[in-house]
């Protein structure tokens, strides 16, 4: 998880966000073959940071120059603890398992000879999960990019990175292809545009001045330059796996997307108008490109000639490059209607969509994220009207709660159970005639990775606040790991159990935590 914005004003707001979900279901509702996974990154989960000739990433420094809580040195310390870890996903009953290589462990300093020690730990890791039947989800870049090409050549803003991507993910297919079927190229390019290049709190932490306290950037022109890039070099990659490696792999290459779900502030026209505009900004911005080879119209007319062209060459190629889209989703944010912005100054991201958006955190004193199904669902169907409903997955979704909190994490077994039963909602079922349940809603989406497996190094709050199924003690040199509540809820639903909200509670009853002593309650 990466963006909280909890930095920005919230707004509470008493709008009714419930949906009709499911509250009742088991896994065998899903259509066959729909995948349950759980999500990570390197970054965050790996630890060894400075082992066996991995060099920095752009995390690294960030996180070492005391912009977050801690660094992701040791992390979980999964780089030592991966054969542990994959036993507890198997017994957990997970079907997949998405995470991310670390380029600069891989290739150090991002171009270059193959690092042995690099390519042998992702073998192995790889190996394992497949000895346990866990299907492989690779992200290739997930913010990490290796620090030695963000100061040669300022990476993602200068073109030279497609090249240097390609040349990585092809170590990748090469190496990897033979087992791994999922390749995301690039982790929601769109939030980290807008945190690294616009705002400006993730490295490389690049801005206007006006925007933040920002040593060079430019907010107005490289968030656009940043995503432009990105979906070149996706489509480079896609290329690439298409003509060397697809027909003997079989596998599929896609791009994830970031999405607040989003409804309107008020009734207003200009309200309703507004929250089209920002679907545009937020996911148009990549999908539009990716389905239709284009940006979307109102993105040209408010960015002008600060957005980036397609050639036709360029055009033809981002187009229909992605065999599936991922979508990130944790909660909803309401859009207001902001015609003057277009009027200030300097414009950015947020200025050219002319909108503001207002958040609804209302459980903001325990940080936990309200329960918001239904912005997923409409995020499902925005993708299955506007996009032609491609195959999606939900990469990431999932509750947030202080890392410290108690074991019996019933907020998260909440959250889970009702995100979890309004994407059954979103889903095609084929066997409709014998389904009760009306309202099914033919998306396309082919699987769920919650996030996250453990409780990682989370990117802006470092090791305060947790979405981990499992508690990792960081007090024990052993950093062992302890089954929260939704762990066991999890691991009951994808053995096939079916669980009420009742049974929720009555495994709420049923659980004992184990002990494990600390000021840890
Ligand atoms: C991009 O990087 C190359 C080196 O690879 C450099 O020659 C060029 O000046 C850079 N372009 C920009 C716009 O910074
Ligand atoms: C940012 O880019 C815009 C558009 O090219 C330009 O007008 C503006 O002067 C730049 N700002 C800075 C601080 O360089
Ligand atoms: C919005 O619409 C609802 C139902 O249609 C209505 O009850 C409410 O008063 C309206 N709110 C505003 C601010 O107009
Ligand atoms: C379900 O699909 C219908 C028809 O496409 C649409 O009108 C409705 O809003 C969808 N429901 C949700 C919750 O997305
Ligand atoms: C709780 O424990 C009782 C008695 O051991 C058992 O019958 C019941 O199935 C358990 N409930 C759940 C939800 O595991």
């Amino acid at each position: 998880m990466m963006l909280r914005l909890s930095f920005l004003l919230m707004y509470l707001l008493n709008l009714a966000t419930s949906a009709l979900t499911a509250v009742e279901y088991t896994k065998n509702d899903f259509p066959p073959g729909f995948l349950f996974g759980a999500s990570t990154s390197a970054y965050q989960v790996e630890g060894a940071a400075n082992e066996d000739g991995r060099t920095p990433s752009i995390w690294d420094t960030f996180a070492h120059a005391g912009n977050v809580h801690g660094t992701g040195d040791i992390a979980c310390d999964g780089y030592h603890k991966y054969k542990e870890d994959v036993k507890l996903m198997a017994d957990t009953g997970l079907d997949a398992y998405r995470f991310s290589i670390s380029w600069s462990r891989l290739i150090p300093n991002g171009r270059g000879p193959v690092n042995p020690k690099g390519l042998q730990y992702y073998n192995n890791l790889i190996n394992e999960l497949i000895s346990y039947g866990i299907q492989p989800h690779v992200t290739l870049h997930h913010f990490d990019l290796p620090q030695a090409l963000e100061d040669e050549y300022g990476g993602w803003i200068n073109r030279t990175i497609v090249k240097d991507f390609t040349a990585y993910a092809d170590v990748c297919f090469r190496q990897f292809g033979d087992r791994v079927s999922y390749w995301t190229t690039v982790n929601e390019p769109n939030a980290f545009a807008n945190l690294g290049y616009d705002y400006g709190i993730a490295p490389p932490q690049r801005c206007s001045s006006s925007i933040n306290h920002c040593s060079r950037g430019n907010s107005s022109t490289e968030p656009y330059i940043t995503v432009h890039h990105v979906l070149l070099a996706h489509a480079s990659v896609a290329r690439l796996y298409r003509k060397k490696y697809q027909d003997k792999q079989r596998g599929y290459i896609g791009v994830n997307i970031f999405a607040f779900g989003l409804l309107p502030l008020t009734n207003s026209t200009e309200d309703a108008v507004a929250t089209q505009r920002y679907y545009d900004f937020l996911i148009g911005w990549m999908a539009n490109p990716l389905v239709y080879g284009d940006y979307p119209k109102i993105m040209k007319q408010n960015v002008g000639s600060r957005l980036p062209a397609f050639s036709d060459r360029e055009s033809k190629q981002v187009k229909g490059s992605a065999d599936f889209l991922g979508v990130i989703n944790y909660y909803i944010v309401y859009i207001k209607d902001n015609p003057n912005s277009l009027n200030q100054k300097l414009r950015d991201w947020n200025a050219d969509s002319a909108t503001e958006i207002f958040f609804n955190l209302d459980t903001a004193s325990s940080n936990e994220f309200p329960i918001q199904p239904l912005g997923l669902q409409r995020v499902l169907e925005h993708f299955k009207q506007v996009y032609g409903n491609p195959p999606m997955y939900i990469h990431e979704n999932g509750q947030n709660t202080p890392r410290r909190s108690s074991l019996k994490d019933i907020s998260r077994v909440k959250y889970l159970h009702a995100y979890i039963g309004s994407v059954l909602d979103a889903v095609s079922v084929c066997f409709c005639i014998l389904e009760k349940k009306m309202g099914r809603n033919g998306s396309n989406t082919r699987g769920y990775f919650m996030w996250s497996f453990l409780d990682v190094f989370e990117l802006m709050d470092g090791y305060e606040s947790s979405y981990g199924l499992y508690y990792v003690d960081r007090d024990d040199p052993e950093l062992k790991r302890y089954p929260k509540l939704s762990a066991h809820w999890y691991s009951q639903f994808l053995k096939g159990r079916s669980l009420s909200s009742d049974e929720d509670f009555a495994l709420e009853k049923n659980f004992s935590g184990p002990s494990y002593g600390h000021d840890y309650q």
